[in-house]
């Protein structure tokens, strides 16, 4: 007979007590380390409480530093003060498109008659709505909306509203049409990455949650805390938790130990590129081009690097180098001629912490 599925028939416990705490989507009780950012965004909203108009608000910062999180909680806690306000989240990746954020604010008011209308119409039935009450609307993710008129009917036909924006990258803003941006005069509030400190807090709560107590050594924690801290995201260390049990379960371990954190930082090699050693041919050779080219326009770069590959292809190509943290591509404004791409190199320093 098979001994594959031996284990599970004997009913080895498993070591996850509630293995959703380590999903991507779960929302912590308890929101860290965030308490002065939470506040802030509280008190943009604030003024809505006296029938004035609120504060719009930019949240920008680095992937996997809790700004989604601390967002929603706020939004969470005035749902609970008050009925008087509307509240809508809206993920931008999710939702594109005018016509799909429109669709959104219509489930969120029960508005059902959305059949043979357009984005326009639904926005009027929409806003007449809206304006019943004050309004907070996050935009998040709101550089992957593909076009920001819909901001700007928001700013002009809502009385009272805050409307929220998060990005990663502030520099978005100032591709943002004027006179979108003038209306919008939004109060702008950075997260910074967690300490070594944070994060280990952050992560240890999180196997209070995930795992049946005092399975996750603090050996392997502190690995798995190491590395999220280096990369500043929680999420690579909440996937590197969720790894190490799986990995210390097949083992038959009944410990979560430094090996099988070990084990699953291998894995996360295998999908990231870690330095300028790691990088593919073609990759390297882009980057050697920017390092002979530096600062100037993408465009410009396209066309010294090897103007046969298109330029879709060539921008994807700088965004790994991106995401590697190898180079930064930042949005310049060139008045009336529009907005251009400068591709930059991470200082030396940055690089050498790869190594
Ligand atoms: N202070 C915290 N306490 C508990 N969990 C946290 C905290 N900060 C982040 N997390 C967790 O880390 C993960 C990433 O956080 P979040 O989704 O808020 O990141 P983000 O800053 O919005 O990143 P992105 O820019 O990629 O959207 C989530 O699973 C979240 O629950
Ligand atoms: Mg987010």
């Amino acid at each position: 007979m098979s001994k594959l599925f031996e284990d599970v028939s004997k009913g080895q416990e498993s070591l996850f007590l509630n293995e959703i705490a380590l999903d991507p989507n779960f929302t912590p009780q308890i929101v860290q380390y965030r308490e002065n950012q939470q506040k802030y965004i509280a008190d943009c909203i604030k003024p809505l409480f006296m029938k004035r108009n609120g504060k719009n608000l930019i949240i920008h910062g680095a992937p996997g530093i809790g700004k989604t999180l601390a967002a929603k909680y706020v939004l969470k806690e005035l749902q609970e003060e008050t009925d008087d306000v509307y509240i809508a989240y809206i993920n931008c990746w999710k939702s594109p498109t005018a016509y799909k954020v429109v669709l959104e604010l219509c489930e969120l008011l029960d508005y059902k008659f959305t059949h043979n209308k357009t984005t326009e119409e639904l926005l009027r039935k929409i806003t007449a709505i809206l304006n019943k009450k004050s309004v907070v609307l996050c935009f998040d993710e709101i550089d992957k909306l593909e076009s920001t008129d819909i901001i700007y009917n928001l700013l002009e036909d809502l009385y009272r509203k805050t409307i929220i924006l998060i990005v990663n990258d502030k520099s978005w803003l100032v591709k943002l049409d004027s006179r979108i941006r003038s209306r919008l005069m939004p109060e702008t509030l950075e997260f910074n990455q967690y300490n070594k400190n944070e994060m280990l807090g952050i992560l240890k709560k999180r196997t209070e949650f995930a795992f049946i107590p005092n399975t996750c050594s603090q050996e392997a924690l502190e690995i798995i805390s190491q590395k999220a801290y280096e990369s500043g995201d929680v999420r690579l260390g909440i996937y590197l938790l969720k790894e190490s049990g799986s990995i210390a379960e097949s083992e038959s371990s009944r410990k979560i130990l430094e090996a099988h954190a070990k084990k699953a930082l291998e894995k996360t090699k295998e999908f990231s590129i870690k330095g300028p050693n790691d990088l593919k041919e073609e990759d390297s050779s882009l980057l050697e081009c920017i390092k002979n080219n530096p600062n100037i326009q993408s465009s410009k770069l396209h066309e010294i690097f090897n103007a046969s590959i298109s330029y879709k292809t060539f921008r994807r190509q700088l965004e790994k180098l991106e995401k590697a943290k190898l180079i930064e591509l930042e949005q310049a404004s060139l008045g009336v001629q529009g907005k251009a791409t400068i591709v930059k190199l991470k200082q030396e320093k940055t690089l050498n912490s790869f190594n």
